[in-house]
């Protein structure tokens, strides 16, 4: 049995981003092959794409409680919306004979950004959480960011190898956004001097973009584990980044090496 890969499975990538509930079931199903076919022990944070962040946009979830907007119906309707993408994401691991077990966070995590608590609930087959809709001290609710999830469980596990961010429609963070990138725009090793021109949809997106991806890569890379994004739409790409062999994406590491 090998090491421990922490990986994400973004929500542009699982999902329509823009089609209110839409998977993308063929992406789901080649990611759960590449799972199937790696012996490492993993646990897969998935986003939400279009499961999560058009009603939680229009809602204003991520601010938390607003006097005057009516929340709790929206609140419920993308915890379960995030919950049947959940079971969407946990059948395809399963068909493919994978032992597995989620944990929605909105059951067991409080409060958003790097910081939340709650105890990493982890299983000893493949352990799948989310980003999600949770309990805030302060806010009544927020949105806790896979993202943030990947920070904590790459960092707090013993024995992570790596943390990878399988991203969707590009190869990893660009130099400019990627409607103006050539095939020489992909940066290759990132550390978080550089700046980048990345394209965030904020009338869509509720968490933070590639950007937050890149910082909290960082922050992960800054305890000593290998981060990489990669192009989540190419196996072969997650499996080479999954097994440590050299592949096309994005390294992220500290200063200037
Ligand atoms: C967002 O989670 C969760 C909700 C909007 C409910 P992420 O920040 O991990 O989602 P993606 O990967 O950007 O879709």
């Amino acid at each position: 049995m090998g090491g421990t890969v922490v990986i994400k499975w973004g929500g542009g990538l699982i999902t329509h981003k823009d089609k209110l509930c839409t998977v993308n079931q063929g992406v789901i199903e080649s990611l759960a092959e590449v799972c199937k076919n790696s012996n490492k022990n993993l646990v897969i944070v998935h986003g939400a794409g279009s499961f999560g962040h058009m009603k939680a946009k229009k809602y204003r979830l991520a601010d938390g409680r607003i006097e005057g907007i009516e929340q709790d119906e929206a609140v419920q309707d993308v915890r379960n919306d995030m919950l049947e993408l959940n079971q969407i994401v946990v059948t395809a691991l399963q068909a493919k004979g994978l032992d597995v077990k989620s944990f929605p966070p909105h059951k067991w995590a409080k409060g958003t950004g790097p910081n939340f608590s709650g105890n990493l609930p982890i299983h000893d087959g493949v352990t799948v959480v989310y980003g999600d809709v949770v309990d805030d001290y302060v806010k009544d609710f927020g949105i806790l960011s896979g993202d943030d999830l990947m920070l904590r469980y790459a960092t707090e596990l013993s024995g992570v190898e790596r943390a990878i961010f399988a991203i969707g429609e590009v190869d990893g963070i660009l130099r400019v956004p990627p409607s103006k990138a050539g095939p020489d725009d992909l940066i290759e090793v990132w550390h978080p001097e550089m700046e980048f021109e990345g394209e965030h949809a904020v009338d869509i997106d509720v968490t933070g973009g590639i950007g937050l991806k890149a910082a909290r890569g960082a922050m992960i890379a800054s305890k000593g584990v290998d981060v990489i994004l990669v192009n989540g739409e190419i196996p072969q790409r997650v499996s080479d980044a999954i097994e440590g062999f050299p592949v096309i994406g994005t390294r992220i590491v500290l200063g200037n090496c």
